[in-house]
């Protein structure tokens, strides 16, 4: 019954902590986070997302590794092969199916924004940003979202960085990149906390982080909410499930996927702790949407001493940051795609990539060139953004949590997790039963205007 993956497997249980981490912290924590949480009003927003990553988040990235584990293939071959040992329909393979299309969409913006990234290592590290005001930053960051080539060549070689690794095998590539550099942005970050709270404002901050006021939520902060927990801990598309079955036999899951969550969530709020006292000091509106943390951070730069070479070691690792969770989001396409076909990975990657870069065309064209293309009020890029995160990935984590707690019998679930206190797997279940399903379905008929 045990399977094997062709694909091989992590050679030890921290470096499957570091690449699952990997995955799940990126621009969903640095440059996602903070923007939504400006556009939601605050604490609010806070709570919810982290009411979220608790009840509904840690449960199913338990499920999602464990299904991976037990699949032992890419998420389309591992429903096949578990609704199979349940004796269920083959239609399950469709959630898997639905996975590998949300991941196309969600690469394509991404790549977009991880290229912003990129680019502000070199305008950073160039020392144009020195003494820059306010205005000045918000006006760099316009002329470069301005300028579809600008972001068509740093999307471009964002895309070609991500297919390299994926090319190459995750193991080789992404060992080295997220051990050492992982931990680097981590304490990067932490001084960036330190001299926002020396230098801006951080009791503002603090209130507005942390002090829920709840006439600000609307139905949208709570939709929201939920997707940026699914899109944070990298749930809900069969990327975490992937790398799941790459994970050895005897590794715990409930206490790798603890880790995983507690540490995507610190970088999420020391993210918020650095960038909303800046935000507050000079002003800026925390509203602002997905230029938040480019301009704010910017201005942070300029005026701290040794900026130029912070700022430029900063947009160094949140590129690598976004880079091992962008691999994560092409990896479960590219396994399939070998699996079915016997491609061999690099010939797999050349397709994979060149889909989410083609799609990745229509998102950066919507800051210039298509800005009045608008589907129901929203630009390209904010489609895409929304459709993949807020819709798709709660639909698919409802449906994985449907799978792992009521399709798959107990007797797999318990086996295959491995729990040392049934207290333990009876949480699990009841959480994967009923509390994950719950709140997506909940959240839906909110944000339908329905409850
Ligand atoms: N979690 C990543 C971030 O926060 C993005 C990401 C990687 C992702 N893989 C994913 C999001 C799979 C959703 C699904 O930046």
């Amino acid at each position: 019954m045990a399977r094997s993956s062709i694909h091989g497997q992590w050679s030890s249980r921290w470096v499957f902590i570091l690449a699952a981490t990997g995955s799940a912290v990126g621009l969903g924590n640095i440059w996602r986070f903070p923007y939504l949480t400006g556009e939601n009003g605050g604490a609010a927003f806070v709570l919810l997302y982290l009411g979220c990553i608790a009840a509904v988040g840690v449960p199913l990235l338990m499920a999602e590794i464990m299904l991976g584990r037990r699949g032992r293939q890419s998420p389309i071959h591992s429903f096949e092969s578990l609704a199979q040992d349940e004796s269920l329909s083959r239609n399950w393979r469709w959630l898997g199916a639905m996975g590998v299309v949300a991941g196309f969409m969600i690469l394509s913006f991404y790549s977009v924004v991880a290229g912003w990234s990129l680019a502000y290592v070199f305008y950073t590290g160039s020392g144009m940003f020195a003494d820059i005001t306010v205005e000045g930053a918000g006006e760099r960051f316009n002329a470069m979202i301005g300028s579809a080539e600008t972001l068509l060549a740093w999307h471009t070689v964002f895309m070609v960085m991500t297919a390299i690794i994926v090319g190459r095998g995750v193991q080789s590539g992404l060992e080295q990149a997220v051990k050492y550099l992982m931990p680097a942005l981590f304490i990067l970050l932490i001084a960036m906390v330190g001299y926002a709270m020396g230098t801006g404002d951080f009791g503002a901050a603090i209130s507005y982080l942390f002090h829920p006021d709840f006439s600000k939520l609307t139905n949208k902060t709570v939709l929201e909410a939920l997707g940026q927990a699914f899109f944070s801990l990298s749930l809900g598309m069969g990327a975490i499930l992937t790398y799941g079955s790459y994970l050895s036999d005897n590794t715990s899951i409930p206490h790798t996927s603890v880790i995983i969550a507690l540490a995507d969530t610190a970088v999420a709020l020391l993210a918020g702790l650095a960038v909303f006292p800046i935000v507050f000091a000079y002003g800026l509106e925390p509203s602002s949407g997905p230029g938040l943390v480019f301009v704010s951070l910017t201005l942070a730069f300029a005026h701290m001493p040794f900026g130029q070479v912070f700022g430029c070691l900063f947009f160094i690792l949140l590129t690598v940051a976004a880079w091992t969770s962008a691999i994560s989001l092409l990896e479960p396409a590219t396994a399939w795609l070998v699996e079915r076909l016997k491609w061999r990975r690099r010939h797999a990657v050349i397709w994979t990539g060149t889909i989410a870069w083609v799609m990745g065309i229509g998102s950066l064209l919507s800051f210039n060139h298509w800005d009045s293309v608008k589907f129901f009020g929203k630009n390209f890029f904010d489609s895409m953004e929304f459709i993949s995160t807020s819709v798709m990935l709660p639909v698919g984590g409802l449906l994985i949590a449907v799978f792992a707690g009521w399709r798959m019998s107990r007797a797999s679930s318990s086996d295959e997790l491995r729990m040392q206190s049934t207290l333990g797997y009876s949480v699990w279940r009841v959480l994967t039963r009923y509390v994950a399903p719950a709140g997506v379905v909940l959240v839906f008929l909110n944000a339908l205007g329905i409850l």
